[in-house]
């Protein structure tokens, strides 16, 4: 198969940033996705409707004059959030869903909720609400090891919220190991999860083997082969509760290049270039549009898309940066050979 044509995905997690650096990364998506699911850690993060309409109308404004392409807006849940609040995202056309980052999980967390108790009645209003809930499923005291964050947090915490909140839409974001793929494979249909191109593509030994590379440290944080062998299984499964969510996330170089480089991997400028590589590798191309165009939608009941795209097996190779000065971005696989191609 030297050509493949699929319904236009949709990346259902992304952080496009504000000001400047906006305007640089957002139209790497807007070239492949028709809509993405914006992510709210902002500085300070998007707490409310209001704010979350502005936002948008700052990445509308960024993109280019022809594009089509739509923002998914949501909230940050805080330990402040209010039942007012879900109201408003369950009667906002635009704002579709509220992350929930556990206090100093990742990048900008730190307003994130202390303890899930003190949301219960705002989890509650979603429920009854139908409003989705995004997480980053990462335990965050600091006794535990990074590598066991995810997993500790699905057996300790999110079994609670799926127990106690049984209607409630949850989509585990960045889903990074076996434990987890588990948990969302035999939990209700109202729990789905979300998988990054650099988690079926890469195990820790990328960050740390022959040389410490901190264009591929994001958070969650590569795991083990066993695990990415583990997701790729359930990402080329034609499961539809697993879908396409890049958690493509711009930092400037010099702030990964750095005594204590921020977490994230950018991979707007190949996103759905590197997902045909990780569904290739799997003998599995022929699953590709259900993970990046039908499950997605599905799961948030919007409308699939209708225009199509189509990837042909063409190399190219990815500049060593995108972007200059304070705004220079690494992408992922910088200066290396794609195999795949977007026409
Ligand atoms: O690696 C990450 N980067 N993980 C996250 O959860 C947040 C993201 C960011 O915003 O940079
Ligand atoms: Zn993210």
């Amino acid at each position: 198969m030297d050509k493949l044509t699929l319904i236009r995905p949709d990346d259902w997690h992304l952080h496009v940033r504000n000001g400047e650096i906006l305007q640089h990364v957002i139209n790497h998506t807007a070239r492949q996705f028709a809509r993405a699911i914006i992510m709210p850690n902002l500085k300070p993060p998007v707490t409310t409707v209001k704010q979350a309409l502005a936002y948008r109308q700052e990445i509308l404004a960024a993109l280019a004059p022809d594009s089509n392409f739509t923002p998914l807006m949501t909230l940050y849940l805080t330990d402040n959030t209010r039942i007012a609040d879900i109201e408003a995202v369950a009667q906002s056309e635009h704002v579709v869903a509220l992350k929930l980052y556990p206090a100093g999980a990742t990048t900008n967390s730190d307003a994130g909720v202390s303890a899930f108790e003190n949301i219960y009645p705002v989890l509650e209003a979603m429920q009854k609400q139908d409003v989705p809930l995004l997480v980053h499923g990462e335990v965050t005291a600091s006794e535990y090891d990074i590598f066991d964050r995810e997993r500790l947090f699905v057996e300790q915490q999110l079994s609670v919220l799926t127990e106690k909140f049984p209607d409630l839409r949850i989509v585990l974001e960045h889903v990074t190991t076996e434990e987890a793929v588990r948990f969302v494979e035999t939990a209700s249909s109202h729990v789905a999860a979300t998988i990054t191109p650099q988690h079926l593509l890469f195990n820790r030994n990328a960050i740390l083997a022959g040389g410490i590379r901190p264009h591929y440290y994001c958070l969650p944080v590569l795991k083990r082969e066993k695990h990415r062998l583990a997701l790729l299984k359930a990402a080329t499964s034609g499961n539809p509760k697993f879908f396409l969510g890049t958690d493509s996330a711009p930092h400037p170089t010099r702030l990964k290049e750095n005594n204590c480089g921020c977490a994230g991997c950018y991979s707007a400028h190949a996103a759905i270039e590197l997902y045909a590589e990780a569904f290739a590798q799997a003998n599995a191309l022929d699953k590709l549009e259900g993970f990046a165009s039908l499950h997605g939608p599905d799961f948030y009941r919007l409308p699939r898309n209708q225009e199509r795209i189509t990837l042909s097996r063409e190399s190219w190779r990815v500049p060593g940066h995108y972007g200059q000065g304070s705004l220079q971005i690494t992408p992922l696989k910088a200066g290396e050979e794609m195999l795949w191609k977007v026409l």
